[in-house]
């Protein structure tokens, strides 16, 4: 599934009248990265979480996912922005029991997903966790390891104990909307992401992959303005590109 509610207001005043998923991210709108990395990584049943006043022109936009090779895309409205979790829980029907792989929005990844995707495929139980390093790792969930274990995720510390940033993919087993449901709002008013993953910690279920490739997100206006860049100079990237070229309707 690919989230993509909230309000981006930190790219107002771009984000006035649409929402942060549909602005451009080069030559494409932001939310076909992460459509992209799914249909790369074999998912071909995608539930898009959208909300806010632009909802419909998800629709316009991306219509049945025949441009990215789906067999389905659903979609889905979440009322206000109560967090990435609750956005999350919006797709137990569409999950219907069986494991299910979660993308940001606004996350672009260079690598291909493929590999994880079919690691956790393989072993389905749990939860995983793809992690980064980054100069910046105060903006986002950062997770602490021992081994090659994760012990502890810290959403946006003050003073991160490392460097390891916790990106916008996670996969997750069935169980994950039972710790949603017993989820508390944080001081965000949120359901946060990361408390489902630290429940994960603590059940020693959660595994994690490092990325080698580049990483980012594309919500402030130096991230989209870096993403655009980074996608730039990797043309021949198949996972930016799509697959066998999207029609874009587009010219030079
Ligand atoms: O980008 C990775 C980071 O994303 C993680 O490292 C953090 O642990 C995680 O909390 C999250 O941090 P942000 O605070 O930057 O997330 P943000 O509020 O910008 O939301 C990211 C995406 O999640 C957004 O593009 C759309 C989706 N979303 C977010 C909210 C709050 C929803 O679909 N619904 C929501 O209510």
């Amino acid at each position: 599934m690919v989230l993509a509610g909230g309000l981006g207001t930190r790219l107002l005043p771009m984000t006035r009248v649409t929402n942060k998923h549909l602005l451009p991210v080069y030559d494409r709108p932001m939310i076909f990265y992460p459509l992209q990395q799914l249909a790369a990584a074999g998912i071909d049943d995608i539930l898009v979480v959208t909300g806010g006043d632009h909802a419909g022109d998800f629709l316009k936009l991306l219509r049945n996912g025949q441009d990215f090779g789906l067999e389905h895309l659903r979609y889905a409205y979440q009322e206000g922005e109560g967090g990435i979790a609750a956005a999350l829980a919006l797709a137990e029907h569409f999950a219907a029991g069986e494991p299910i792989v979660v993308i940001l929005g606004d996350n672009i990844f260079q690598d291909s997903l493929g590999d994880a995707v079919a690691q956790f495929r393989a072993n389905p139980r749990g939860a995983m966790v793809l992690l980064k390093s980054v100069s910046d790792p105060e903006r986002f969930g950062v997770a602490s390891v021992d081994g090659d274990r994760v012990v502890r995720i810290v959403e946006k510390p003050d003073q991160p104990e490392t460097d390891l940033a916790v990106t916008g993919c996670y996969m997750y087993d069935a169980r994950v909307f039972d710790v949603i449901r017993g989820l508390s709002p944080s001081g965000r008013d949120e359901l946060e992401i990361t408390d489902v993953n630290n429940q994960y910690i603590e059940w020693e279920e959660l595994r994690h992959v490092e990325l080698k490739g580049w990483w980012t997100d594309a919500g402030t206006v130096a991230s989209l303005r870096r993403a655009a860049e980074l996608v730039a100079v990797d043309p021949d990237n198949p996972v930016l590109a799509g697959r066998g070229g999207l029609a874009l309707g587009g010219g030079d």
